[in-house]
Protein backbone atom coordinates (compact mmCIF):
# COMPACT_ATOMS: atom_id res chain seq x y z
CA UNK A 1 0.00 0.00 0.00
CA UNK A 2 1.09 3.42 -0.71
CA UNK A 3 2.10 5.58 1.82
CA UNK A 4 2.50 9.84 1.87
CA UNK A 5 2.95 12.52 4.22
CA UNK A 6 1.17 14.74 6.29
CA UNK A 7 1.96 17.06 3.84
CA UNK A 8 1.29 15.30 0.93
CA UNK A 9 -2.02 14.37 2.65
CA UNK A 10 -2.76 18.52 3.36
CA UNK A 11 -2.42 19.47 -0.21
CA UNK A 12 -4.32 16.39 -1.87
CA UNK A 13 -7.46 16.73 0.68
CA UNK A 14 -7.11 21.13 0.28
CA UNK A 15 -6.91 20.13 -3.92
CA UNK A 16 -10.14 17.74 -3.40
CA UNK A 17 -11.99 20.19 -0.77
CA UNK A 18 -11.36 22.79 -4.14
CA UNK A 19 -12.64 20.53 -6.29
CA UNK A 20 -15.75 20.00 -4.31
CA UNK A 21 -16.39 23.47 -3.66
CA UNK A 22 -15.85 24.45 -7.42
CA UNK A 23 -18.48 21.56 -8.37
CA UNK A 24 -21.07 23.11 -5.70
CA UNK A 25 -20.73 26.87 -6.99
CA UNK A 26 -20.87 25.39 -10.66
CA UNK A 27 -24.02 23.63 -9.50
CA UNK A 28 -25.38 26.59 -7.70
CA UNK A 29 -24.68 29.22 -10.98
CA UNK A 30 -26.23 26.44 -13.14
CA UNK A 31 -29.16 26.34 -10.66
CA UNK A 32 -29.30 29.88 -10.62
CA UNK A 33 -29.35 29.93 -14.56
CA UNK A 34 -32.24 28.03 -14.60
CA UNK A 35 -35.50 29.21 -14.35
CA UNK A 36 -39.05 27.59 -14.56
CA UNK A 37 -41.19 29.50 -17.53
CA UNK A 38 -44.09 30.64 -15.85
CA UNK A 39 -47.85 31.92 -17.13
CA UNK A 40 -50.29 33.55 -14.45
CA UNK A 41 -53.71 32.80 -15.14
CA UNK A 42 -56.21 35.36 -12.81
CA UNK A 43 -54.51 38.87 -12.32
CA UNK A 44 -57.21 39.69 -9.35
CA UNK A 45 -56.54 40.48 -5.33
CA UNK A 46 -54.39 37.42 -4.95
CA UNK A 47 -52.41 37.96 -8.51
CA UNK A 48 -51.03 41.31 -6.02
CA UNK A 49 -49.67 38.97 -3.24
CA UNK A 50 -47.96 36.77 -5.83
CA UNK A 51 -46.63 38.30 -8.59
CA UNK A 52 -44.30 40.22 -6.55
CA UNK A 53 -42.93 37.77 -4.56
CA UNK A 54 -42.53 35.35 -7.73
CA UNK A 55 -40.98 38.23 -9.43
CA UNK A 56 -38.47 38.44 -6.35
CA UNK A 57 -37.74 34.36 -7.07
CA UNK A 58 -34.85 33.58 -8.73
CA UNK A 59 -36.10 30.01 -10.06
CA UNK A 60 -38.66 32.65 -12.14
CA UNK A 61 -39.01 33.77 -15.22
CA UNK A 62 -42.40 35.42 -15.45
CA UNK A 63 -43.14 35.04 -19.44
CA UNK A 64 -46.72 35.61 -19.34
CA UNK A 65 -50.02 36.68 -18.14
CA UNK A 66 -53.52 36.11 -18.75
CA UNK A 67 -57.25 37.85 -17.43
CA UNK A 68 -60.52 37.77 -19.45
CA UNK A 69 -60.40 41.32 -18.04
CA UNK A 70 -57.70 41.93 -20.47
CA UNK A 71 -56.94 45.18 -18.95
CA UNK A 72 -55.94 43.13 -15.60
CA UNK A 73 -53.15 41.24 -17.56
CA UNK A 74 -52.37 43.88 -18.99
CA UNK A 75 -51.58 45.99 -16.30
CA UNK A 76 -50.22 43.16 -14.42
CA UNK A 77 -47.77 42.35 -17.06
CA UNK A 78 -46.72 46.09 -17.48
CA UNK A 79 -45.73 46.78 -13.53
CA UNK A 80 -43.57 43.44 -13.53
CA UNK A 81 -42.10 43.90 -16.74
CA UNK A 82 -43.77 40.48 -18.05
CA UNK A 83 -43.35 40.51 -22.03
CA UNK A 84 -46.56 38.80 -23.04
CA UNK A 85 -50.36 39.13 -21.79
CA UNK A 86 -53.32 37.34 -23.13
CA UNK A 87 -57.44 38.12 -22.77
CA UNK A 88 -57.84 33.93 -22.71
CA UNK A 89 -56.02 31.09 -21.85
CA UNK A 90 -56.33 29.42 -25.86
CA UNK A 91 -54.44 32.82 -26.89
CA UNK A 92 -51.99 32.03 -23.81
CA UNK A 93 -51.57 28.50 -24.53
CA UNK A 94 -50.86 28.98 -27.87
CA UNK A 95 -48.88 32.15 -27.53
CA UNK A 96 -44.97 32.27 -25.99
CA UNK A 97 -44.51 29.03 -24.09
CA UNK A 98 -43.87 28.73 -20.67
CA UNK A 99 -43.28 25.60 -18.35
CA UNK A 100 -45.85 26.20 -15.01
CA UNK A 101 -49.23 27.53 -15.44
CA UNK A 102 -50.50 29.29 -12.38
CA UNK A 103 -53.59 29.18 -11.62
CA UNK A 104 -55.60 32.46 -9.59
CA UNK A 105 -58.95 32.87 -11.52
CA UNK A 106 -62.05 32.37 -9.94
CA UNK A 107 -62.71 29.15 -7.70
CA UNK A 108 -65.34 27.53 -10.52
CA UNK A 109 -62.85 27.78 -13.56
CA UNK A 110 -59.72 25.98 -11.87
CA UNK A 111 -61.02 22.64 -12.71
CA UNK A 112 -61.51 23.46 -16.14
CA UNK A 113 -58.59 25.39 -16.76
CA UNK A 114 -56.37 23.15 -15.43
CA UNK A 115 -57.17 20.28 -17.34
CA UNK A 116 -56.89 22.68 -20.69
CA UNK A 117 -53.16 23.65 -19.31
CA UNK A 118 -51.88 19.91 -18.57
CA UNK A 119 -53.43 18.95 -22.29
CA UNK A 120 -51.45 21.59 -23.59
CA UNK A 121 -48.27 20.41 -21.93
CA UNK A 122 -47.94 22.50 -18.94
CA UNK A 123 -47.45 21.42 -15.19
CA UNK A 124 -49.77 23.43 -13.02
CA UNK A 125 -50.02 25.32 -9.61
CA UNK A 126 -53.54 26.00 -8.70
CA UNK A 127 -55.04 28.07 -6.02
CA UNK A 128 -57.80 26.35 -4.35
CA UNK A 129 -59.57 24.08 -4.77
CA UNK A 130 -57.59 22.42 -7.18
CA UNK A 131 -60.61 21.14 -9.25
CA UNK A 132 -64.85 21.46 -8.41
CA UNK A 133 -65.45 17.77 -7.69
CA UNK A 134 -62.95 15.51 -5.73
CA UNK A 135 -63.69 13.01 -9.30
CA UNK A 136 -62.42 15.83 -11.10
CA UNK A 137 -59.54 16.35 -8.88
CA UNK A 138 -58.88 12.53 -9.06
CA UNK A 139 -58.72 12.50 -12.81
CA UNK A 140 -56.33 15.92 -12.82
CA UNK A 141 -53.77 14.05 -10.74
CA UNK A 142 -54.47 10.88 -13.56
CA UNK A 143 -54.07 12.95 -16.36
CA UNK A 144 -51.09 14.63 -14.95
CA UNK A 145 -49.35 11.63 -14.26
CA UNK A 146 -50.52 10.53 -18.05
CA UNK A 147 -48.52 13.26 -19.33
CA UNK A 148 -45.53 13.02 -17.12
CA UNK A 149 -46.64 16.96 -15.62
CA UNK A 150 -47.28 17.93 -12.32
CA UNK A 151 -49.62 19.65 -10.46
CA UNK A 152 -49.42 20.84 -7.16
CA UNK A 153 -52.42 22.91 -5.27
CA UNK A 154 -52.74 26.05 -2.47
CA UNK A 155 -52.71 25.85 0.10
CA UNK A 156 -48.83 26.08 1.70
CA UNK A 157 -49.46 25.76 5.13
CA UNK A 158 -47.40 23.08 5.86
CA UNK A 159 -44.60 25.14 4.75
CA UNK A 160 -44.45 26.97 7.92
CA UNK A 161 -41.87 26.27 10.85
CA UNK A 162 -44.45 26.41 13.40
CA UNK A 163 -46.51 23.55 11.16
CA UNK A 164 -43.27 21.98 11.28
CA UNK A 165 -42.75 22.34 15.60
CA UNK A 166 -46.19 20.93 16.05
CA UNK A 167 -45.88 17.70 13.70
CA UNK A 168 -42.76 17.05 15.19
CA UNK A 169 -44.07 17.67 18.88
CA UNK A 170 -46.87 15.02 17.67
CA UNK A 171 -44.50 12.80 16.32
CA UNK A 172 -42.07 12.85 19.14
CA UNK A 173 -44.67 11.95 21.55
CA UNK A 174 -44.81 15.04 23.60
CA UNK A 175 -48.77 15.34 23.74
CA UNK A 176 -49.06 11.49 24.42
CA UNK A 177 -52.33 10.04 22.89
CA UNK A 178 -53.76 13.04 20.87
CA UNK A 179 -57.22 12.77 21.51
CA UNK A 180 -59.04 16.24 19.92
CA UNK A 181 -58.12 18.93 18.00
CA UNK A 182 -60.12 22.10 17.33
CA UNK A 183 -59.42 25.06 14.53
CA UNK A 184 -61.10 28.30 13.10
CA UNK A 185 -61.07 30.39 10.39
CA UNK A 186 -63.47 33.50 9.59
CA UNK A 187 -64.12 37.12 8.87
CA UNK A 188 -67.12 38.81 7.18
CA UNK A 189 -66.32 37.43 3.71
CA UNK A 190 -64.67 38.89 0.44
CA UNK A 191 -66.22 42.14 -0.93
CA UNK A 192 -64.75 41.92 -4.48
CA UNK A 193 -66.14 39.48 -6.00
CA UNK A 194 -69.14 37.26 -6.73
CA UNK A 195 -67.67 34.01 -7.11
CA UNK A 196 -67.39 33.30 -3.69
CA UNK A 197 -71.16 32.63 -2.32
CA UNK A 198 -71.89 31.24 -6.09
CA UNK A 199 -72.60 27.57 -6.40
CA UNK A 200 -68.56 26.00 -6.03
CA UNK A 201 -67.73 28.74 -3.82
CA UNK A 202 -68.33 29.04 -0.41
CA UNK A 203 -66.35 29.54 2.81
CA UNK A 204 -65.02 25.84 2.85
CA UNK A 205 -62.98 25.76 -0.30
CA UNK A 206 -61.98 29.35 0.76
CA UNK A 207 -61.44 29.66 4.14
CA UNK A 208 -61.98 26.26 5.58
CA UNK A 209 -59.74 24.76 3.13
CA UNK A 210 -56.36 25.94 5.22
CA UNK A 211 -57.54 24.26 8.76
CA UNK A 212 -58.43 21.36 6.75
CA UNK A 213 -54.60 21.43 5.11
CA UNK A 214 -53.34 21.79 8.54
CA UNK A 215 -55.38 19.32 10.95
CA UNK A 216 -54.90 16.59 8.25
CA UNK A 217 -51.34 17.58 8.07
CA UNK A 218 -50.43 17.23 11.74
CA UNK A 219 -53.04 14.60 12.80
CA UNK A 220 -53.33 12.37 9.77
CA UNK A 221 -55.63 11.84 6.65
CA UNK A 222 -59.44 11.58 7.62
CA UNK A 223 -61.45 8.27 7.73
CA UNK A 224 -64.87 9.82 8.11
CA UNK A 225 -66.47 12.96 8.02
CA UNK A 226 -69.69 14.75 9.55
CA UNK A 227 -70.70 18.25 9.20
CA UNK A 228 -72.96 21.08 9.36
CA UNK A 229 -73.03 23.76 6.53
CA UNK A 230 -75.65 26.72 6.63
CA UNK A 231 -76.41 30.13 4.73
CA UNK A 232 -76.56 32.76 7.66
CA UNK A 233 -76.70 35.74 4.87
CA UNK A 234 -78.79 35.29 1.75
CA UNK A 235 -77.86 38.51 0.27
CA UNK A 236 -75.03 40.44 -0.63
CA UNK A 237 -73.42 42.96 -2.60
CA UNK A 238 -70.49 42.80 -4.25
CA UNK A 239 -67.89 45.20 -6.37
CA UNK A 240 -68.45 42.71 -9.74
CA UNK A 241 -72.17 42.22 -9.73
CA UNK A 242 -74.00 44.16 -7.40
CA UNK A 243 -76.58 42.15 -5.19
CA UNK A 244 -76.32 38.83 -5.16
CA UNK A 245 -77.61 35.59 -4.18
CA UNK A 246 -75.53 33.76 -1.48
CA UNK A 247 -75.56 29.97 -3.55
CA UNK A 248 -72.90 27.96 -1.40
CA UNK A 249 -72.57 27.70 2.40
CA UNK A 250 -71.44 30.10 4.04
CA UNK A 251 -71.15 28.85 7.63
CA UNK A 252 -69.72 25.30 8.35
CA UNK A 253 -68.79 22.84 11.07
CA UNK A 254 -66.81 19.77 10.08
CA UNK A 255 -65.68 16.91 12.31
CA UNK A 256 -62.97 14.64 11.27
CA UNK A 257 -62.40 11.41 12.60
CA UNK A 258 -58.04 10.70 11.90
CA UNK A 259 -58.15 6.81 13.21
CA UNK A 260 -56.63 5.18 16.57
CA UNK A 261 -59.73 7.32 18.92
CA UNK A 262 -58.44 11.04 17.51
CA UNK A 263 -61.28 13.08 16.51
CA UNK A 264 -60.73 16.94 15.34
CA UNK A 265 -63.54 19.93 14.53
CA UNK A 266 -62.69 23.08 11.89
CA UNK A 267 -65.28 25.94 12.22
CA UNK A 268 -65.27 28.28 9.08
CA UNK A 269 -67.50 30.68 7.48
CA UNK A 270 -68.08 34.31 6.04
CA UNK A 271 -70.05 35.71 8.99
CA UNK A 272 -67.21 35.78 11.86
CA UNK A 273 -66.74 39.24 13.36
CA UNK A 274 -62.97 39.41 13.38
CA UNK A 275 -61.52 42.67 13.90
CA UNK A 276 -58.55 40.99 12.42
CA UNK A 277 -60.01 41.23 8.99
CA UNK A 278 -59.30 39.65 4.92
CA UNK A 279 -55.53 40.44 6.02
CA UNK A 280 -55.66 38.90 9.41
CA UNK A 281 -53.09 41.60 10.61
CA UNK A 282 -53.02 41.83 14.25
CA UNK A 283 -54.70 38.11 15.13
CA UNK A 284 -52.84 37.07 18.71
CA UNK A 285 -54.73 34.09 19.42
CA UNK A 286 -54.61 30.95 18.93
CA UNK A 287 -56.82 29.30 15.98
CA UNK A 288 -55.65 26.10 16.08
CA UNK A 289 -55.61 23.56 19.43
CA UNK A 290 -54.50 20.02 20.24
CA UNK A 291 -55.18 17.84 23.35
CA UNK A 292 -53.85 15.01 24.27
CA UNK A 293 -53.26 12.90 27.02
CA UNK A 294 -49.57 14.07 28.08
CA UNK A 295 -49.79 17.99 26.56
CA UNK A 296 -51.30 20.20 24.90
CA UNK A 297 -50.54 22.44 22.19
CA UNK A 298 -51.85 26.07 20.29
CA UNK A 299 -50.97 27.48 17.26
CA UNK A 300 -50.58 31.53 17.76
CA UNK A 301 -52.15 33.37 14.89
CA UNK A 302 -54.06 31.70 11.53
CA UNK A 303 -52.15 28.63 10.16
CA UNK A 304 -51.33 30.68 7.02
CA UNK A 305 -49.79 33.29 8.61
CA UNK A 306 -48.65 31.78 12.11
CA UNK A 307 -45.85 33.73 14.77
CA UNK A 308 -45.94 30.74 17.77
CA UNK A 309 -46.50 27.12 18.88
CA UNK A 310 -48.32 27.14 22.73
CA UNK A 311 -47.21 23.99 24.63
CA UNK A 312 -47.86 22.66 27.69
CA UNK A 313 -46.76 19.42 28.95
CA UNK A 314 -46.67 17.18 32.16
CA UNK A 315 -43.25 17.65 32.09
CA UNK A 316 -43.64 21.56 31.86
CA UNK A 317 -47.19 21.96 32.54
CA UNK A 318 -46.44 26.17 32.58
CA UNK A 319 -47.10 26.78 28.93
CA UNK A 320 -44.34 28.06 27.03
CA UNK A 321 -44.28 29.52 23.65
CA UNK A 322 -41.99 28.27 20.92
CA UNK A 323 -41.10 28.69 17.58
CA UNK A 324 -41.81 32.11 17.05
CA UNK A 325 -39.39 32.71 14.08
CA UNK A 326 -41.27 34.74 11.48
CA UNK A 327 -38.58 35.19 9.21
CA UNK A 328 -39.18 32.98 5.74
CA UNK A 329 -42.66 31.48 5.35
CA UNK A 330 -45.33 33.57 3.85
CA UNK A 331 -48.66 31.99 2.41
CA UNK A 332 -48.09 33.44 -0.90
CA UNK A 333 -45.02 31.60 -1.25
CA UNK A 334 -46.64 28.15 -2.76
CA UNK A 335 -45.76 28.39 -6.99
CA UNK A 336 -42.28 30.19 -5.84
CA UNK A 337 -41.45 27.47 -3.82
CA UNK A 338 -43.25 25.08 -6.32
CA UNK A 339 -41.08 26.75 -9.28
CA UNK A 340 -37.39 26.28 -7.22
CA UNK A 341 -38.18 22.25 -6.44
CA UNK A 342 -38.83 22.21 -10.37
CA UNK A 343 -35.00 23.56 -10.56
CA UNK A 344 -33.74 21.77 -8.23
CA UNK A 345 -35.55 18.55 -7.71
CA UNK A 346 -36.28 18.59 -4.34
CA UNK A 347 -39.61 17.41 -3.52
CA UNK A 348 -41.40 19.75 -1.77
CA UNK A 349 -43.81 19.00 1.49
CA UNK A 350 -47.00 20.65 -0.74
CA UNK A 351 -48.00 17.64 -1.93
CA UNK A 352 -51.25 17.36 -4.65
CA UNK A 353 -52.61 14.04 -3.01
CA UNK A 354 -52.99 16.12 0.15
CA UNK A 355 -54.34 19.19 -1.78
CA UNK A 356 -56.98 16.43 -3.09
CA UNK A 357 -57.52 14.97 0.10
CA UNK A 358 -58.89 18.15 1.67
CA UNK A 359 -60.85 18.35 -1.65
CA UNK A 360 -62.75 14.93 -0.83
CA UNK A 361 -63.48 16.21 2.78
CA UNK A 362 -64.88 19.64 1.83
CA UNK A 363 -66.99 17.29 -0.98
CA UNK A 364 -67.85 15.16 2.11
CA UNK A 365 -68.59 17.65 4.62
CA UNK A 366 -71.43 19.27 2.31
CA UNK A 367 -73.03 15.73 1.38
CA UNK A 368 -73.27 15.40 5.11
CA UNK A 369 -74.39 18.44 6.05
CA UNK A 370 -77.45 17.73 3.41
CA UNK A 371 -77.95 14.25 4.09
CA UNK A 372 -76.87 14.25 8.03
CA UNK A 373 -75.03 11.01 7.58
CA UNK A 374 -71.59 10.39 8.08
CA UNK A 375 -69.29 9.92 5.14
CA UNK A 376 -66.08 7.94 4.68
CA UNK A 377 -63.14 9.40 2.95
CA UNK A 378 -60.93 7.26 0.41
CA UNK A 379 -58.01 9.34 -0.71
CA UNK A 380 -54.68 9.75 1.66
CA UNK A 381 -51.87 11.37 1.41
CA UNK A 382 -48.04 10.64 2.52
CA UNK A 383 -47.71 11.35 6.21
CA UNK A 384 -46.58 12.73 8.42
CA UNK A 385 -45.74 15.43 6.32
CA UNK A 386 -42.37 16.46 8.10
N1 LIG B 1 -57.76 37.38 -2.55
C1 LIG B 1 -57.02 36.75 -1.67
O1 LIG B 1 -56.42 37.35 -0.77
C2 LIG B 1 -56.83 35.26 -1.78
C3 LIG B 1 -55.96 34.65 -0.87
C4 LIG B 1 -55.70 33.30 -1.01
C5 LIG B 1 -56.30 32.59 -2.01
N2 LIG B 1 -57.19 33.18 -2.86
C6 LIG B 1 -57.80 32.37 -3.94
O2 LIG B 1 -57.36 32.89 -5.19
C7 LIG B 1 -58.36 32.68 -6.19
C8 LIG B 1 -58.71 34.01 -6.81
O3 LIG B 1 -59.22 34.87 -5.82
P1 LIG B 1 -59.17 36.46 -5.96
O4 LIG B 1 -59.54 37.01 -4.65
O5 LIG B 1 -57.88 36.85 -6.58
O6 LIG B 1 -60.36 36.70 -7.00
P2 LIG B 1 -60.52 37.92 -8.03
O7 LIG B 1 -61.93 37.92 -8.46
O8 LIG B 1 -59.97 39.15 -7.42
O9 LIG B 1 -59.57 37.49 -9.23
C9 LIG B 1 -59.85 36.42 -10.10
C10 LIG B 1 -59.44 36.85 -11.51
O10 LIG B 1 -59.54 35.73 -12.39
C11 LIG B 1 -60.05 36.21 -13.63
N3 LIG B 1 -60.66 35.06 -14.35
C12 LIG B 1 -61.78 34.39 -14.05
N4 LIG B 1 -62.00 33.40 -14.94
C13 LIG B 1 -60.97 33.46 -15.82
C14 LIG B 1 -60.63 32.71 -16.97
N5 LIG B 1 -61.40 31.70 -17.39
N6 LIG B 1 -59.51 33.02 -17.64
C15 LIG B 1 -58.73 34.06 -17.25
N7 LIG B 1 -59.00 34.81 -16.15
C16 LIG B 1 -60.12 34.52 -15.45
C17 LIG B 1 -61.06 37.26 -13.24
O11 LIG B 1 -61.34 38.12 -14.33
C18 LIG B 1 -60.32 37.95 -12.09
O12 LIG B 1 -59.52 39.03 -12.55
C19 LIG B 1 -59.51 31.98 -5.45
O13 LIG B 1 -59.35 30.60 -5.60
C20 LIG B 1 -59.31 32.37 -4.01
O14 LIG B 1 -59.87 31.42 -3.12
C21 LIG B 1 -57.44 34.52 -2.77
Amino acid sequence: MDTIDRQEFLRQTALAGAALLMSSVELFAEEQQRKVKVGVIGCGSVSTQYLPHLSRSPFVELVSTCDIIFDRAKKAAEKYQIKNSYPSIEKMLAGVPFDLLINLTDMQEHGRLNVLALNGGKNVWSEKPMANSYREGKALLELAASKKLRIWGAPAVVNSPQFAFMSKAIQEGKLGKVSSAHAHYGHLGPTWSAFFYEKGGGSLPDLGVYNLATLTGLLGPAKNVMAMTSIVTPQRTVDNKGKITVEAEDNAMVLMDHGNGTISHVQCGFNFFDPYGHEGKGQEKQTITIWGTHGNMGLVGYDWAPFGVDLATHDHEETQRFATDTKGYVWQEGASVISKSMVTGEEPLIAAQHALHVLEIIEAARTSGQTGKKIAIESTFKWPVV
